[in-house]
């Protein structure tokens, strides 16, 4: 039947650019119909989607672009890569003193003298090859790029043994996440013995009759334990307080602090996390600023003069603005307010709350808002055993870019023996990780949208702009970035993070469905990707 008998000309042409105009503009490239607007619907709703495409069987190797350590120090470097092993490593201009394992990617060795080193990273494997540039800053600063890596509270509490300890490095190698950069390895608290304790066995004289400090009998050789950890080439971290007491009621370091970080250092480890608790107490109602600072000044300069690099990490929950000090006093980086894990249900808060503390935030000084705690993790109000997060898949997502986007340390705080596929592919995204590595260390700059939706755009080192599309709401919402806001114009092109997928060009906005309490995450750039 001929249409045209039916219906008028007129109307067959008004209903075709209806059509046209309704359902495939708004679908078509924007820089090819010199339209501004692309809506894109990628997401679905579905738990626990997996976005992060696989690691390819070809190496792709991660990490920062620039490390800090202190000259003649030990030095310890896996290099992180990704892909089938084996992987044989090289490294061109490789700094003497230093040793590259080139099965495994570990670099070892001492730290050369005071200077920069270029190094080009290479890595082989029957499926392909990679190459990445690393800058190595012998200097004072540690810590160039957020610290990642996991800790053991918010999955262990006080029943973290030295058994588990070594598992989660296990895991950390196993589950890809050291590939993707994690390396520290952090006891939390509980590892001392304690005047009073609900295990009888962590009960114990505090120290020996030096005046050392003991491990309790879940720890019997802490030597042993940062040893094994190293040797795969992954950094350990320990726990301790300012005050008489930690947070749990174990041993603190109050008037044993140059002994105890000098007994630290003689174990190995890497990492310390210097937890206020007690020392309320100690300092009573002295609220003057040097009273704040006394104790972190105090460890950061011994930290300093000892012949081990090892990263300092304040904890005094935001007391006195610590951001405006924390990196003065010899901080690497420096909790910004209580526990989340009393808060959860507020990661957005939390982290827009540390925006405004971004021009504290730089290479060698973070702003902390505590853990990533997603997959399997303690219940934070009992302490009890790990269980599997309720968090709404898409917060989880949203949860790990709010991190990235504001350069806070990644660090994993769930429970390693039950990684699976869905929480290491949230921890594990390189692209995304790459965001939280930039080495201009910004801190994400938010521009808030409608009541339940806000963006957070951070500028990254190579031009490009990294933006988080957020919606805090029940329902899934149109967010949208305008070239203004972000001071560029022109074409762009514009990947989209957690599918690793070039979306195209676009010229003055980019707009996006992004589902209920979660992100659409991008990173746009001059350049075509
Ligand atoms: C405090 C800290 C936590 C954890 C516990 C340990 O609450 O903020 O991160 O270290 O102490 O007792």
């Amino acid at each position: 039947m001929d249409m045209k008998s039916v219906f008028p000309e007129k109307i067959i042409r008004y209903c075709s650019l209806l059509f046209i105009s309704l359902f495939l503009v708004p679908f078509a490239d924007a820089s090819q119909t010199g339209g501004e607007i692309k809506v894109w619907m990628p997401i679905s709703l579905n738990d626990r989607e997996v976005y992060t495409p696989a690691p390819k069987p070809q190496p792709r190797i991660n990490g920062p672009l620039v490390y800090g350590c202190r000259q003649r120090n030990p030095f310890l470097y896996r290099i992180p890569c990704q892909g089938e092993r084996p992987i044989q490593f090289s490294v061109k201009n490789l700094p003497a003193g230093l040793n590259l394992d080139s099965s495994t990617g570990i670099i070892t060795g001492n730290t050369p003298p005071k200077g920069e080193y270029n190094l080009t990273i290479k890595a082989v494997n029957s499926k392909g090859k990679d190459q990445r540039k690393l800058k190595i800053v012998s200097g004072e600063k540690l810590a160039l790029t957020p610290p990642m890596g996991w800790n053991h509270w918010y999955a262990h509490y006080d029943r973290i043994t030295d058994k588990m300890v070594r598992e989660a490095a296990d895991f950390m190698i196993s589950s890809g996440m050291a590939d993707a950069g994690y390396q520290y390895i952090n006891i939390d608290d509980c590892w001392a013995n304690a005047p009073k304790a609900s295990d009888s066995l962590r009960v114990g004289p505090l120290r020996d009759d030096k005046g050392n400090i003991n491990t309790n009998i879940y720890f019997p050789d802490m030597l042993g334990l940062t040893n094994y950890i190293h040797s795969k080439g992954l950094k350990a971290g320990i726990y301790s307080s300012p005050g008489p007491l930690t947070c749990a009621g174990f041993t603190g370091a109050y008037q044993h602090e140059e002994q105890d970080a000098r007994q630290f250092a003689s174990w190995g480890f890497d990492f310390l996390k210097y937890d206020w608790c007690s020392y309320f107490g100690i300092h009573k109602d002295d609220n003057s600023l040097e009273a704040y600072q006394k104790p972190m000044r105090q460890m950061g300069s011994i930290l300093k003069s000892l012949d081990r690099d090892i990263v300092f990490n304040l904890c005094q929950y935001g007391r006195a603005d610590v951001w405006k000090w924390g990196g003065e006093v010899g901080g690497n980086s420096w909790r910004t307010g209580d526990d989340l894990g009393f808060e959860l249900d507020r990661v957005f808060d939390v982290a827009i709350r540390n925006t405004k503390y971004r021009q504290y935030s730089k290479p060698g000084e973070w702003n902390d808002p505590d853990y990533i705690q997603i997959g399997w993790i303690g219940n934070a109000h009992g302490m009890g055993a790990p269980e599997l997060t309720k968090m709404l898949p898409s917060m989880q997502y949203a949860y790990m870019s709010l991190w990235s986007l504001i350069a806070s340390p990644l660090i994993y705080s769930g429970d390693m023996s039950k990684l699976d596929a869905f929480t290491i592919n949230v921890l594990c995204n390189s692209e995304v990780i790459e965001v939280n590595q930039d080495i201009l260390g910004e801190c994400g700059l938010v521009i808030q949208k409608a009541d339940s939706s806000f963006i957070m755009i951070k500028n990254l080192a190579d031009g490009s702009k990294a933006v988080g599309l957020f919606n805090r709401g029940k329902n899934i919402a149109e967010v949208e970035v305008d070239w203004t806001e972000l001071k560029i114009s022109g074409k762009h092109a514009v990947r989209d993070l957690w599918h690793q997928k070039n979306l195209g060009a676009y010229k003055q906005k980019f707009r996006a469905q992004v589902p209920a309490q979660g992100v659409v995450m991008v990173k746009i750039s001059r350049k075509q990707n």
